[in-house]
Parts: structure tokens; sequence; C-alpha cells
């Protein structure tokens, strides 16, 4: 047996795969989605052609728009027996959970699970779940509060129906163009946990809705996506921006982390950070209330500069710290923070899904297998002598 390479570091820094989705260089605070960079995206395309992007490896032209546009549309409802089974959860179920329900259950309404795919019906497929990912989120809301669910109108974006299907009302041009550029921002981030499930999952050749459901599993961990409405409840928590000071001080002296703050990869500002901020400020000077926006701004300046007197570190806000004021001032529930999150990260799942089951180029993708060091028992210098129950 060669020695092994014992890397517990969460493989920071391990390449374990190539990908032409994107790439993010953590020392530059550079992310970029297919040779675009993100920023740019956020403020000259719509979600839409992003999923474009992601999927078919190209901005669409306007007909490629409009078809992608028809075919979400046509795919955003959801089958009754589904909406009967969400009126069985709990009301009080976390809306991550619910996805993590759903998703799976749609994979017996479609007859491609029991069949070997070709690329262009996996691309249908995710094109179905990006469609339906944001219908389920936005019913478990009405849903939970005894409502019926509405569905998609053609006319009006993704991010605008989206906000349409849970609230029940048209949103205004701003607040969908805020939710459309939020959704460009967490579309893709290359081999981040939740991507790496999605990935890990579909290596084994299992289908799209299995890895779509491990990486939902993932991202509604506080440490990824979960971080959002930690956020939230951190700023409520804080109260004004009179109790700001001395608060990050005080997590980090009881040994807490702060939410919203630190990256695994980059060491400079988060560049999705830099379009939420004043996103956050608009939508918060919009609803007439600055508060957690201005509380959010004060906080960024006192951690930076707790870090440096705590840990002698340089700490930066990542993408869930403004996003949270942002959705909580655009009157997203506090518990659908990481679902909107997920009702885009779930294009990169699905692009990434695809290329690791019908990359074209060498290598060709194997079946994801790390190794583990066993720091368990041994009895002396063998194995242990199996005991008869009654003897232990
Ligand atoms: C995202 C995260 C897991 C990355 O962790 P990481 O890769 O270990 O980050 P680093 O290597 O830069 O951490 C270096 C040190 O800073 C600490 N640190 C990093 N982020 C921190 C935070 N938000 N609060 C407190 N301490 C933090 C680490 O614990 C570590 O301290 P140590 O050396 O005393 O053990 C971490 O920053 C974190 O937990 N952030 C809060 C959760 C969050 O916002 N997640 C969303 C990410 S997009």
């Amino acid at each position: 047996m060669p020695d092994k390479t014992i890397i517990n570091t969460g493989l920071r820094g391990v390449t374990i795969a190539s990908t032409k989705i994107s790439d993010v260089d953590g020392a530059i605070g550079r992310l970029v989605y297919r040779g675009y960079l993100a920023k740019d995206l956020a403020e000259k395309v719509t979600f839409e052609e992003v999923i474009h992007l992601l999927l078919y490896e190209k901005l669409p032209n306007r007909n490629e728009l409009a078809n992608l546009k028809k075919n979400i549309h046509n795919h955003s409802h959801l089958p009754d027996s589904i909406i009967a089974a969400m009126k069985t959860f709990p009301k009080d179920s976390l809306p991550m959970d619910v996805l993590q329900s759903v998703i799976p259950m749609l994979a017996h309404h479609d007859p491609f699970v029991k069949k070997t795919i070709t690329r262009d019906m996996a691309l249908e497929i995710g094109i179905n779940l990006i469609a339906k990912m944001s219908s389920i989120v936005a019913a478990w809301e009405r849903i939970r509060k005894g409502l019926a669910p509405v569905m998609a109108a053609p006319e009006m974006s993704h991010a605008a129906n989206f906000i349409y299907m849970m609230k029940g009302k048209k949103p205004d041009k701003d607040i969908a163009h805020f939710m459309d550029t939020a959704l460009v921002l967490h579309a893709e981030h290359s081999f981040n946990a939740s991507t790496f499930a999605a990935r890990e999952v579909a290596s084994t050749r299992a289908h799209m809705y299995a890895a779509i459901t491990a990486a939902i599993g993932s991202l509604s961990g506080e440490l990824h996506g979960g971080a959002n409405t930690r956020v939230m409840e951190m700023l409520k928590k804080i109260g004004s921006l009179d109790n700001v000071d001395g608060y990050v001080e005080n997590e980090l002296k009881a040994g807490r982390k702060v939410m919203g703050l630190g990256h695994a990869v980059y060491k400079v500002d988060d560049p999705r950070a830099l379009v939420l901020a004043p996103m956050s400020k608009k939508m918060g000077e919009k609803s007439g209330e600055t508060k957690w926006y201005e509380i959010s701004a004060k906080l960024e300046k006192c951690a930076k500069d707790a870090f440096l007197k705590e840990k002698n570190m340089e700490i930066f806000v990542n993408v869930d710290y403004y996003s949270a004021s942002l959705y909580y001032s655009m009157g997203i529930p506090m518990d659908f923070f990481t679902p909107v999150f997920a009702i885009s990260r779930i294009s990169g799942w699905v692009a990434h899904v695809i290329e690791e089951q019908f990359a074209e180029a060498a290598p060709q993708p194997v079946l994801y297998r790390p190794e583990s060091e066993y720091v368990g028992e041994y009895c002396g210098p063998n194995v242990c002598t199996y005991e008869e129950i009654d003897e232990r």
C-alpha cells in the first residue's frame, strides 16, 4: 500500500477535478462564470441569461432566451399530488427540509429517471428542476399560511415570478430587479460544499434529483448557505446601532463564529458582497427602514478591527452578509433566505451534474472515493477477538 497523504483541512487548496463552469480567485476576489465576471453579469444580464450561460455554455441570443423563458414557464407548474403532499407537512417544517423532501418526490413523476439519458435529456431535467425549485419554495410559504399556491405568470421574469408566487402580488420593478441581481450573484461558485456534494453524488451515476437533493442538504448548513438566516438573527439580536460596538469582540472572546464573515477561498472582499451592499442600502431606503443596512455596515467596520485585535487576522464579509439585510427589507421571511440561495444555486448545481456525467474531454470523471486515516481501536498489535454476547 502506498503511504497515505493525510489532509485534515476540509480539502482546502486540494484540486480534485477540472471544470469549465466557473473560476474563483480568492486572492484577488475574482469570480468568473464561463469566462465572464459575475459582477459584470450582475449589472448587465438577467438570471435567465445566466442559466443559459451555465447550462448551454453561452449567453443566449434573443431567440434562445425567449425559448428558455418559455421552457422554464412550462415546467414551473407543480403536479397536484406534490401540492397535496406538501399540505400534509407540519406547518413549522424548515423550508430547506421541505425542498429536500419535495425534490426527490419530483423524480417519481419523471419517466427519464428509469432510463439511460442523453445530455439533452439531462438539460431538460435541469430546466425542470430550476423552474420547480422556486415554485416549491413559494408554494411552501403559501401552504404553511393556509393559502392557495399561486401559479407563475408567463410575462414575468423568474425572479419576479418567485416573489409573485410567494406573496400573491406582483413585485414592483425595483424589487424584481434586486431579486434578479441576487439570483445572478448566487448562481455559481465552483466547488463549494453543496456543489461538491452534488458532483459527488453525480459521480456515482445517480440521477439529477438525487444529486440536487444532496446539494440542498449541504447548502442548509450554517457554515454554508444557512449563514444568511443566521446573519439576520444576529442583526436582530444587536437591534440598534448603539449595540454594535463590542459585539464581535465579545463573540470572538466567547469562541463563537460570527456569521457572514470569512470565507474558505476569498482572502479579500467577496466580489458578490460588493454588489449586494449598495443594493441592501437602496432597498433599506425604499422600504423606509435603513437600520438593518446601517447596523450591517457599522458591524463590518467593527468586525474588521475586532478580528485584528483579537485574532491578529484580516476578515472580510461574504455573500451571506449583505444578502440578509437585503432580503429582509424585501419582505422575504427569514427562514426563506437560504431557500432563495437554493433557487439560484440550483443553476450551478445542474451545470456541474451535467459536466460530471457528460464531460466530453479527458480526463473522464470517475467515482469520487477519498480515503481516511483510521484512528480507532485495535486490541494490541492485532484486530480484536470477537466475544460472544454473554461474555462482553
Ligand atoms: C466560511 C468559513 C467556514 C471558512 O472558514 P476557514 O476556511 O476556516 O477560514 P480561515 O482559514 O480564514 O479561518 C482562519 C481563522 O479565522 C476564524 N474565522 C474565520 N471566519 C470566522 C468567523 N466568521 N467568525 C469567527 N472566526 C472566524 C477561524 O475559526 C480560524 O480561527 P483559528 O485559526 O483560531 O481556528 C468561516 O469563515 C466561517 O465559519 N464563517 C461564518 C459562516 C459563514 O458566514 N459562512 C458562509 C460562507 S460563504
